[in-house]
């Protein structure tokens, strides 16, 4: 096979195509078919539940293929070519997903998150402004690959650094885990005794974040 094919050959459509189906369809089954919620919100809170977790997982993949590689564990190379799309699939999902949320986003649809006189509880607060803030983040991270940008030289070596990464990877988990983690408690209130979306998601992130804290140089 020649450079140019072999360039080309990466996984990304494929993990792609199964990752947004994957997490849809866990975000359908605990909802839908094993909870209550009616097949009318699937397509806005449903669906927004199973792209974020889809967001969630590609952002994830893209950060902790090397350093996974790194730490011996071995990852195909049409993986490891496929970080980039993985990554900026990711960010534009977050998109669609920060968008969606800022709709859905009152007290009769986040009780949890809300106190009765409508102002956020304590948790509220921090699980948002982890998540726009990670938001932020990202979104910067991603600039730093815009070709305009590349002779920044000192901003490209603060935003891809390994302490800036592995700090601001903790946003999202800060996001997750304000949002959740009373829920994550009891699992007699699980639907069909599946764990929640933002519990699915958390233990998927802190496996990538324990592999980028070994093996990102
Ligand atoms: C402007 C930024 C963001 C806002 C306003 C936001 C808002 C929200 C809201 C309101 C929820 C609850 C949704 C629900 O339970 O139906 C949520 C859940 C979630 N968010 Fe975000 N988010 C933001 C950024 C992010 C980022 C950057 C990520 C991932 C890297 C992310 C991943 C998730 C995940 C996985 C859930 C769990 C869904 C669930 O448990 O049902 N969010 N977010």
């Amino acid at each position: 096979m020649n450079t140019v094919q072999s360039e080309h050959k990466n996984a990304a459509g494929r993990i792609v195509f199964l990752t947004i189906m994957l997490c849809i369809g866990y975000a359908v089954l605990r909802y839908h078919i094993l909870g209550p919620v009616e097949w009318k919100d699937f397509p806005f809170l449903i669906l927004n539940k199973g792209i974020s977790l889809a967001a969630l997982v590609l952002l994830v993949l893209n950060f902790s293929l090397g350093p996974l590689n790194n730490i011996g564990i071995p990852v195909a190379d049409s993986w490891l070519s496929a970080r980039k799309i993985l990554g900026m699939t990711g960010f534009l999902l977050v998109l669609i997903h920060a968008l969606m949320s800022f709709m859905l986003f009152k007290p009769e649809i986040f009780g949890k998150l809300f106190e009765a006189d409508g102002s956020l509880t304590l948790f509220g607060g921090l699980s948002m402004l982890g998540g726009i803030l990670s938001f932020v983040v990202l979104w910067g991270y991603n600039l730093s690959f815009q070709t305009h940008l590349r002779d920044e030289k000192a901003f490209i070596r603060f935003i891809t650094s390994r302490k800036f990464l592995l700090l601001a990877m903790l946003l999202s988990a800060i996001h997750l885990f304000f949002m959740g983690f009373k829920g994550w408690l009891s699992p007699s209130g699980w639907h069909g005794g599946l764990p929640p979306i933002s519990l699915v998601a958390f233990v998927f992130f802190m496996t990538g974040y324990v592999a980028n804290l070994f093996g990102r140089k």
